[in-house]
């Protein structure tokens, strides 16, 4: 039985995990541990960057908007069979995930032209692609995040094989569940971002699913209800936060 002390120790108010030392503060997130070796806590913040954080702002109440989108997100996937980092709601800017090693790789998914793919190519955006387009950028803010394929992540050592084929069919397979729960609420799923880990040897999805990394358009008028609004400066962010977030708990 756990003592008084323990239970004091690790529940809170409400049966909130206590949170622990701050193990990392990144652009959007900080993390902190548990008392539990194997859980951390994800704290959402307001805090909005693009261009590897050369352009900064705030967009308000956007931590409770991605932390909940995102806790939703996962609990679809699950419900799919696909294993993540998520373990429950904390609070409305807090997560309770899985420790995670995590894969110096982002992963993207693209099902319509646009941002880095059509700036590549020279291709304009908002091509439906005849088949999705699955990118791995190096997890480098220092360098870009470059492109880089299969065999610099084998030959780097940053994945096997057979990992790295568990990635890709986790994340076309999260492609067709998020492209078809989006849709329902007329949204188009453009492209998207996904951070996998390793949790006692499992390969998990990490990180957050939520307007900040995914681009989502109103089927029909295209109008953008993600993050593009910050980076290109096009107004009426904070409401397309809240517009997704009600069609996602909706
Ligand atoms: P990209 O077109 O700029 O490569 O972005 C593809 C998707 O990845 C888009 O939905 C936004 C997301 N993304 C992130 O989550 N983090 C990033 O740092 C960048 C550049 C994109």
């Amino acid at each position: 039985m756990m003592s008084q002390k323990k239970c004091e120790s690790t529940i809170q108010k409400g049966g909130e995990m206590k949170k622990g030392e701050k193990i990392y503060e990144g652009k959007a997130k900080i993390v902190y541990k548990t008392d539990d070796p194997d859980l951390f806590i994800q704290y959402f913040k307001d805090d909005a960057t693009a261009f590897d954080a050369t352009k900064r702002g705030t967009i308000i109440g956007k931590g409770v908007v991605n932390n909940k989108v995102s806790a939703k997100l996962f609990e679809l996937l699950e419900s799919k069979g696909i294993p993540t980092h998520f373990v429950k709601l904390l609070s409305d800017r807090e997560m309770l995930m899985k420790r995670l090693k995590i894969m110096p790789i982002e992963v993207t998914v693209r099902n319509i032209t646009a941002g880095g793919m059509s700036k590549m190519l020279a291709i304009e955006e908002g091509i439906v692609l005849k088949e999705p387009v699955l990118e791995y950028h190096y997890k480098r803010d220092d360098l870009h995040d470059p492109l880089f394929n299969e065999y610099h992540i084998k030959a780097l050592g940053l994945a096997t094989d057979e990992e790295l084929d568990r990635v890709d069919t986790l994340s076309f397979e999260i492609n067709e569940i998020l492209k078809a729960f989006f849709s329902e609420r007329n949204l188009d799923l453009v492209d998207f971002k996904l951070e996998f880990g390793k949790h006692k040897e499992r390969i998990l999805l990490g990180d957050e699913i939520s307007p900040d990394t995914c681009r989502l358009w109103e089927k029909g008028t295209r109008k953008k209800l993600d993050k593009d609004r910050f980076r290109r400066d096009l107004g009426g962010i904070e409401e397309a936060y809240q517009e997704v977030y009600k069609r996602v708990m909706g």
